[in-house]
């Protein structure tokens, strides 16, 4: 039987129910209450196939349809349900409705399979909550010791051991995700560009995912009197931020494939009246090529510091984040071309700008990611949409990978 668009559409509209800001796109914070009940939905789906559940470490989904020899590495798939503040319903959400539909598929149709068949949710795939992009993953594969969770809070302070014990969540599997556990990884995601629209293809088959190195800045002046202080003698964190803010961009448009992006800027004591003392702003610079990733990362701090300098503030420069870019396994990439012409469609090798789990899963196992058109490009807004049945189309490319790598 083929994948059935009906149900992903179902499954899409009902994870979408479970949104804290109907009517502004969606909204979902890793482990809220809109979180958890997207998560049980998915969990309900999975237990009607027989899946086995597990909670992993740091709060991430497995539902494991057990292949027909016992152990083996299994074929992991799936994507996150988190969303940024008044996002899009397909960002994440896409891929976790292809890997469900595909599972289904596999289970139903009762394919053959030696290999176990995993659908997984990633936690904290934005950093919505805590701050940091891909933390869930990083967590799984390592990257990030367990014991950080009870330091990396929110921003009521909430950390995210604590986060996940509110939400009810118990670890059952504390083991980190290891090569000798996985055959592959795949996800299905939309493609959050243009070019796929652009080109009037239908499935891009990603190469390589950029690597991100995202920062907190924060710049220290001196708060003082808006009518009493000469001009001559601020110490204005804000002024110098508004600046230091026009070079990164001036930066980066110098530079062929980077992008940074100053997205979020809090003003200390923020008053109409009051020279602002200090600000603070995140700073995220991407890049598909590690030394050009280097390179201008390590420029717009040098700037940021020789800036503050020659206006007599201070600057302290934290990391969050360090992803490095990944060029994908060139045997998926040609099972995802071969399964995608199967399906009478052409496939388009592409880079992926935006950030996903399956780079730091591709670190363990060969990993494919494949892309379907988002309309006009956009993405992490409330816009953000994608047809169905290109959805489908993914899930069946998806599900046809899954049954060839299984075997
Ligand atoms: C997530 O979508 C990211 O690229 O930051
Ligand atoms: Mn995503
Ligand atoms: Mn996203």
């Amino acid at each position: 039987m083929a994948v059935q668009m009906k149900r992903i559409q179902k499954d899409i509209e009902s994870i979408n129910a479970f949104n804290a800001s109907p009517g502004s796109g969606i909204t979902r914070q890793t482990f809220s209450k809109e979180y958890q009940g997207a998560a049980a939905y998915v969990l309900d789906e999975l237990k009607k196939i027989g899946a086995e559940i597990s909670i992993g470490l740091g709060g991430n989904i497995r539902g494991r349809i057990p292949g027909s020899v016992a152990g083996g590495p299994a074929i992991m798939t799936g994507s996150h349900l988190d969303t940024v503040a008044h996002g899009g319903p397909f960002d994440g959400v896409a891929g976790v409705a292809a890997a469900l539909e595909a599972a289904r598929c596999l289970v139903e149709d009762r394919t053959p399979h030696r290999l176990p068949v995993d659908v997984v949710v990633f936690a904290e795939e934005e950093g919505s909550r805590f701050g940091r992009a891909l933390l869930g993953s990083s967590i799984w594969t390592g990257k990030i010791a367990p014991d950080l969770l009870h330091l990396i809070a929110d921003a009521n302070g909430v950390n995210y051991a604590k986060a996940m014990a509110q939400a009810g969540l118990s670890i059952d599997d504390d083991c980190p995700l290891r090569s000798a556990g996985l055959k592959a990884m795949l996800e299905v995601h939309v493609e959050q560009g243009a070019v796929l629209e652009k080109k009037g293809c239908r499935i891009g088959v990603v190469e390589a995912i950029a690597g991100i190195r995202q920062f907190d800045v924060t710049i220290r002046g001196k708060a003082n009197h808006a009518g009493a202080t000469p001009m001559p003698d601020r110490l204005d964190a804000l002024q110098t931020a508004a600046r230091i803010i026009v070079a990164i961009d001036e930066m980066a448009v110098g530079s062929p494939n980077t992008v940074a992006t100053v997205g979020r800027i809090g003003c200390e004591p923020d008053q109409i009246n009051i020279i602002p003392g200090v600000v603070r702003f995140s700073l995220d610079v991407r890049d598909s090529d590690k030394s050009r990733l280097e390179t201008a990362t390590a420029g717009i701090c040098r700037n940021i510091a020789e800036m503050c300098a020659d206006r007599g503030v201070t600057c302290e420069i934290g990391e969050l984040t360090h992803v490095e870019p990944v060029v994908l396994n060139d045997g998926i990439i040609q099972l995802l071309e071969k399964k995608t012409r199967e399906k009478n469609a052409a496939p388009l090798r592409m880079i992926s700008g935006a950030g996903h789990d399956a780079a730091l899963v591709a670190a363990l196992t060969p990993t494919g990611l494949i892309f379907v058109p988002s309309r006009e490009g956009l993405s992490h807004c409330p816009e953000e949409f994608t047809r169905i049945e290109d959805v489908a189309l993914g899930c069946d490319i998806l599900l046809a990978a899954i049954v060839e790598l299984a075997q």
